[in-house]
């Protein structure tokens, strides 16, 4: 397994897309996770080699392989690739398609056979070596695929969007599935997804990638309760957003939102007159029949409310703000009903809005 480090990488068409850096370390689980058109795809090829980068270096183990000079070509990378098309071919057996990518190797037909057997126990379809590669499921095929990548031993696995032709249920068995295995493997792992819980269920550390630019790289826990930007606190999740400005920094820091509110927080480090973005995730709202009496308490009456199962999805209007609630477990109130609602100020994120649209 490999360690790979992207320096200052900046990718041209036309208009600049650049991704500054990230130090991925050996074993770890990183996803790319961002909006369409952000840059993932782009950043993953020129870490395969299948894009000449514009600027900036690459380096995966202790080897520079992409800079404004170099370029190691991606079949002397020792990486494993897996895309959303499974790539397999249809004329050839289960086991036929895995062992394709050793041929160049010059191994012993034995210990081909070996390893073969053991990628492909790996994923689940032990089995199924003889079976013709196109009479097998979308899910089997894409295992087959993840098969042919890991019976390379690469240093480190490339993923791009591998789930996304999958249906919805195995879609999400295979997360869990994905996640173990790179445990096992313990090979260094890259890993695009537009989709977040994907990206939070897979990944060691998420970078959450923006027009190009990285918004925010941590831990899945990190970004969800401490987004940087309004970017994040949107895109990862449900956020409910007051824009305001700062009146008070004693005892945390008191944020004017209108000629009568003022919300209370206990994030400091912000100067008075400063515009911010205060930011409340649905799940920290208290919710009462009864009156709530604490700071950032409102009276209110629920403006809709649908039944999820394990949660009911609730919105209503506080202090000039559409706020969105999941209340669990769901409570049969229906719309009208009236409620008191508090943000807790330990639990509402203040983000500077200096700069911010
Ligand atoms: N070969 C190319 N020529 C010109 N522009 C390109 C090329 N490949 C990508 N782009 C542009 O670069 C930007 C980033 O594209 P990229 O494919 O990396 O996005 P992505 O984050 O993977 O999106 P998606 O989630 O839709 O796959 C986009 O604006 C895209 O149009
Ligand atoms: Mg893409």
């Amino acid at each position: 397994m490999s360690r790979v480090v992207i320096r200052n990488l900046v990718k041209r068409y036309g208009p600049v897309a650049a991704v500054s850096d990230i130090d991925i370390a050996e074993g770890e689980f990183i996803a790319l996770l961002g909006p369409s058109g952000c840059g993932k795809t782009t950043t993953l090829r020129c870490i395969a080699g299948l894009e000449e980068v514009s600027d900036g270096e690459i380096i995966m183990g202790d080897r520079l392989v992409s800079s404004k000079t170099e370029s190691v070509p991606p079949e002397k990378r020792e990486i494993g690739m897996v895309f959303q098309s499974y790539a397999i071919w249809p004329h050839m057996t289960v086991a036929e398609n895995v062992a394709f990518g050793l041929g160049m190797k010059g191994l012993a037909k034995s210990e081909v056979a070996d390893r073969v057997q053991t990628a492909l126990s790996l994923v689940g379809l032990a089995p199924y070596g003889s079976r013709g590669a196109s009479q097998l499921s979308g899910g089997q095929q894409q295992r087959v695929a993840l098969a042919r990548a890991i019976v390379l031993e690469p240093g480190v696995l490339l993923f791009d969007e591998p789930l996304s032709n999958l249906d919805a249920k195995l879609r999400e068995k295979m997360r869990f599935e994905l996640r173990e295995l790179q445990t096992r493997l313990g090979t260094t792992s890259i890993y695009v997804t537009h989709d977040q819980q994907e990206a939070m269920v897979i990944a060691d550390r998420v970078v959450l990638m923006n027009e190009g630019r990285i918004d925010q790289i941590g831990a899945p826990t990190a970004l969800y309760s401490r987004p940087v930007s309004r970017f994040g606190a949107e895109f990862i999740g449900l956020a409910n957003i007051f824009r305001g400005q700062v009146v008070g920094t004693e005892g945390g820091t008191q944020v004017r939102i209108s000629d009568d509110v003022v919300l209370h927080s206990l994030d400091c480090g912000f100067a008075i007159g400063q515009s911010v973005d205060a930011v409340c995730r649905p799940e920290n709202l208290l919710v009462s029949l009864q009156v709530l009496h604490g700071p950032n308490s409102f009276h209110t009456t629920i403006a809709s409310s649908y039944f999820l199962g394990n949660i009911a999805d609730v919105t209503m209007q506080a202090a000039g703000v559409e706020l969105r609630c999941q209340l669990s477990p769901p409570r049969p109130w229906g719309v009208g009903k009236e409620i008191w609602v508090q943000v807790p100020p330990e639990c509402l994120v203040l983000l500077s809005a200096d700069n911010a649209g």
